[in-house]
């Protein structure tokens, strides 16, 4: 049985790429034997490569020449045969081999567009694509877009007006006192050249009625500036929606019922809601509006202070005065005016119970709207 297994292996190492430890012809390995074995595997292999129909034909070649059980390891096993003074070049001759084949199965998977290469590499066009996150509007934007559409389809038309205002339109023209404590340099950011951030979104209103004929009803959602220490309820800059409402025979009764509308828009139609005397430079009579409390329902809670109502804005019938500013005849003219907070409706609508949370930028925050 030895004898002839030994003789049978015997037979193989006069094929071509073979050789065999065991078999009795180790003293023949010479540099020249392995050397010779080694170019002409490397050639027989990028014979077979070339030509490659597929991935497939590739891998099998990959494992005839470099795989475990494949050719160069085998011949790798004779490097210890040879005498020590011969291995250098023997070494680098297989090493230089090696390469040859490798770099053969590379350019033969290149061919193939790189199916040759393993699946790690290969496209998987079954695969779902990769999303990019687009972002979406902040819950600000959100809300005055919303509260817009509300108000749009009791007959108002949106309007924008400029952040950086004079005082013209943002105080003189809307009746303020000159001693009026919000004109004050402590409240209201002054630029040197005597322009202002607005402090309010009320002078859009003048600068739509210069330049429209009444009957008018606009909407302006827009950003408003103001010298506050922030805390939990007050920003530096936050934003408001005005209304304004001009036409013949305008009541009180007519702002009730938009507020009330509003209200049940925003809040369902539970919610109350109340107006309290106030006052305001550029409305006569003025009040403040109050939302029946939409957390407690009007029972009492700490977000109302137990009152059952909060406060979301100002409002009133504009003054005679305003529309003398801009040339309406009051005696023809008349209407109302409101202005209301979009933080503290944000505040409410999704129980946020810090505004700067709205403008910290926190996208685990952020991403709930
Ligand atoms: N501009 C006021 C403010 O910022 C809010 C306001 C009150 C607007 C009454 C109005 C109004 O149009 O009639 O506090």
């Amino acid at each position: 049985m030895v004898t002839f297994f030994t003789t049978f292996k015997q037979f193989f190492v006069f094929l071509p790429e073979r050789f065999d430890l065991k078999a009795g012809f180790q003293r023949k390995n010479s540099m020249n034997e392995i050397i010779e074995a080694v170019n002409r595997a490397a050639e027989n292999a990028e014979a077979k490569a070339a030509v490659a129909a597929d991935a497939g034909a590739l891998e099998a070649l990959r494992i005839e020449y470099l795989g475990r059980n494949g050719l160069f390891p085998e011949l790798s096993k004779k490097m210890g045969t040879v005498p020590p003074e011969e291995r250098k070049a023997t070494g680098t001759a297989f090493n230089t081999g090696r390469t040859r084949i490798q770099a053969a199965l590379d350019a033969a998977a290149a061919r193939l567009g790189g199916a040759g290469k393993q699946d790690k590499d290969a496209i998987d066009l079954t695969l779902p694509g990769r999303r990019t996150a687009p972002g979406h509007r902040h819950p600000i934007t959100q809300l005055a877009d919303e509260c817009v559409s509300v108000f749009r389809r009791m007959g108002f038309v949106a309007v924008d007006g400029p952040e950086i205002e004079d005082i013209y339109h943002n105080f003189d023209a809307l009746n303020t006192p000159d001693d009026h404590p919000s004109r004050d340099p402590k409240d209201t950011f002054y630029f040197p050249d005597g322009r202002i951030l607005r402090s309010q979104t009320s002078p859009v209103q003048i600068r739509v009625m210069e330049t429209h004929e009444p009957p008018v009803r606009i909407v302006a959602p827009g950003r408003v500036f103001r010298r506050d220490t922030p805390d939990a309820t007050h920003g530096m800059n936050f934003h408001q929606i005005e209304g304004l409402s001009i036409d013949k025979g305008v009541s009180m009764a007519d702002l009730k019922s938009v507020l009330q509308t509003f209200a049940w828009e925003m809040f369902g139609k539970d919610v109350k809601i109340r107006l309290r005397p106030h006052f305001f430079p550029f409305t006569e009579p003025s009040v403040e509006y109050d939302f029946s409390c939409v957390v407690c329902g009007g029972k009492g809670c700490n977000v109302c202070k137990n009152s059952g109502y909060i406060e979301i804005a100002g409002a009133g019938m504009v003054d005679p005065n305003v529309l003398k500013n801009v040339g309406y005849d009051p005696e023809i003219w008349s209407g109302y005016a409101f202005g209301l907070g979009l933080e503290r409706l944000a505040m409410l609508r999704y129980r946020i119970p810090d505004l700067r949370f709205l403008y910290d930028n926190d996208v685990r925050f952020l991403e709930q709207f």
